[in-house]
């Protein structure tokens, strides 16, 4: 078997074209001035004239700064831990042990996990579907307005805006509701690093008002794995906490080839960030033309569903749903991958994704929409509504879990007195002692200390079934608390 490198190169030097992350999809025609060759040259420590993350006074500084100014945030954080270590931070730093916190319900696991450390207990916002889609809407500023009024204890917002598909919510009314009650909002932009840079793409949080706002610079942008960035703005958040809990969840070895790409993203960006961006939309309205001719499948845009309150879909998401034809997201995606060396980021029963970004070429995008054609011509219409089925994974609003023991208790709980692991079909009724979820995108179907009903038990189902690549199940086995 040959070792991970080795299997690095071989995939390199194949025909393989990637729809996925990371935004610079293997591909250095933005000529980006560190990272992509000889990495060893320049990957160094903190050596004099270096300056340091975690206290940086120097040329990191300047970077951060520049970044900030950019993204028009008060102060930036340059992460090397990805966005993670940045929610993890932005929530332990504005909320106490103990505290309660409004989240959307999916948010990124992430968000869970600093939920556990924190022991928080949580009030959650469940966005509704999106009709005849069934994915997750952006959440309603009303809502967030009605939660803060009934439960004074809340003393944070954190949402994820855009969505894993794309799905944008009105940002600078949340920030207005939450600055009412004194309390600050957090926006998971994890996905939106690209935002604020073209008038056809929505503003960035940071400008609409968000308190702290994370960016996978990874996500969308040329820059490598695992490099995000955090800004805070205003006064609602202790920055002596937030720069506390920033030390504790990153690496004290920052690797300067990371922050290097960073700073070189951020660079790119400053100068020719609206003309790529330009020029990937012209790519993309080549791609949508094209595809668009297809009978069974379906780019959602935003004309498409008049009645979400989503302010609009991003369009690097290209989320292509199934329609009256036999086959299922994940069969689409296996085709692709199989058939056409065309590597998507995700799929489920109902759709598959794609994400475009600035590094992708024409002939990228040419190659995929060429197959979608050709695989639409042979495809028979059936009865099958996949789309339908996916209310599965985005169950509805009135059909959500019940939580019985916060996720720290029920993690304590099991660390205490173990946990069970039964058949996923025996479980109604228990307590779940594990998180459950599609891997991507992370955002789980259960959590622990909630209530297995029959309807998770059929979403759970019908993952396995439909062969999706879901976490926290073993051989159809899932965690129980004793
Ligand atoms: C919405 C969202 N937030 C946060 C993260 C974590 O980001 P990272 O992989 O940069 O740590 C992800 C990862 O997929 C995500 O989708």
């Amino acid at each position: 078997m040959s070792n991970l490198y080795e299997q690095l190169v071989k995939y390199r030097d194949s025909d393989y074209y990637p729809f996925h992350m990371p935004g610079h999809k293997r591909n250095n025609a933005a000529k980006l001035d560190c990272v992509l060759e000889a990495v060893y040259g320049v990957d160094i420590t903190e050596i004099d004239g270096f300056d340091n993350l975690h206290q940086a006074q120097g040329i990191i500084k300047k970077a951060q700064q520049d970044a900030a100014e950019l993204y028009g945030a008060d102060e930036t954080f340059f992460l090397v831990n990805g966005s993670t270590c940045g929610v993890l931070s932005a929530i332990s730093a504005v909320t106490q042990k103990g505290g309660r916190l409004l989240m959307a319900r999916n948010c990124h696991k992430s968000v869970y996990y600093a939920v556990y450390l924190q022991e928080l207990k949580t009030t959650y916002l469940y966005p509704h579907l999106v009709r005849g889609y069934n994915i997750a809407d952006a959440v309603i500023p009303e809502s967030v307005e009605m939660i803060l009024k009934e439960q004074p204890d809340i003393s944070a917002v954190i949402i994820t805006s855009p969505t894993y598909e794309g799905v944008v919510s009105d940002i600078a009314a949340i920030a207005d509701i939450t600055h009412r009650y004194g309390i600050p909002l957090i926006v998971d932009e994890a996905h939106g690093a690209h935002f604020g840079f073209h008038e056809a793409f929505p503003e960035n949080a940071v400008r609409q008002g968000a308190d702290i706002v994370i960016h996978s610079v990874h996500k969308t942008l040329p820059a490598m794995t695992q490099t995000a960035l955090l800004h805070v703005s205003g006064t609602l958040v202790d920055r002596e906490r937030l720069r506390r809990y920033l030390k504790i969840f990153q690496t004290t070895s920052p690797s300067y080839v990371l922050m290097a790409s960073i700073d070189s993203c951020m660079n790119l960006m400053r100068k020719e960030g609206h003309s790529l961006l330009e020029q990937f939309l012209e790519r993309r309205n080549d791609f949508i033309k094209k595809a668009v001719k297809c009978r069974h499948f379906e780019i959602m845009d935003k004309q498409a569903v008049p009645d979400s309150c989503m302010q609009t879909i991003e369009p690097g998401k290209i989320v292509i749903f199934m329609r009256d034809g036999e086959l299922t997201g994940q069969q689409l995606y296996d085709i692709l991958s199989e058939k056409y060396h065309l590597q998507l980021e995700m799929a489920t029963g109902g759709y598959v994704l794609a994400m475009f970004t600035i590094m992708d070429t024409a002939e990228g995008m040419r190659r995929l929409a060429e197959a979608l054609l050709e695989i639409d011509q042979g495809i028979v219409a059936s009865q099958a509504n996949p789309i339908q089925a996916q209310e599965l994974i985005y169950p509805k609003r009135d059909e959500q879990p019940e939580t019985m023991l916060t996720i720290a208790e029920a993690i304590t709980q099991s660390d205490e007195k173990g946990y069970d692991s039964i058949p996923i079909n025996e479980s109604e009724g228990r307590l779940s002692a594990e998180f459950i979820n599609l891997y991507p995108p992370g955002i789980p179907i259960v959590v622990p200390g909630e209530k297995i009903d029959c309807k998770i038990i059929e979403s759970v189902r019908f993952c396995l079934d439909t062969r999706l690549n879901i976490q926290g199940v073993e051989d159809g086995s899932i965690s129980v608390l004793k």
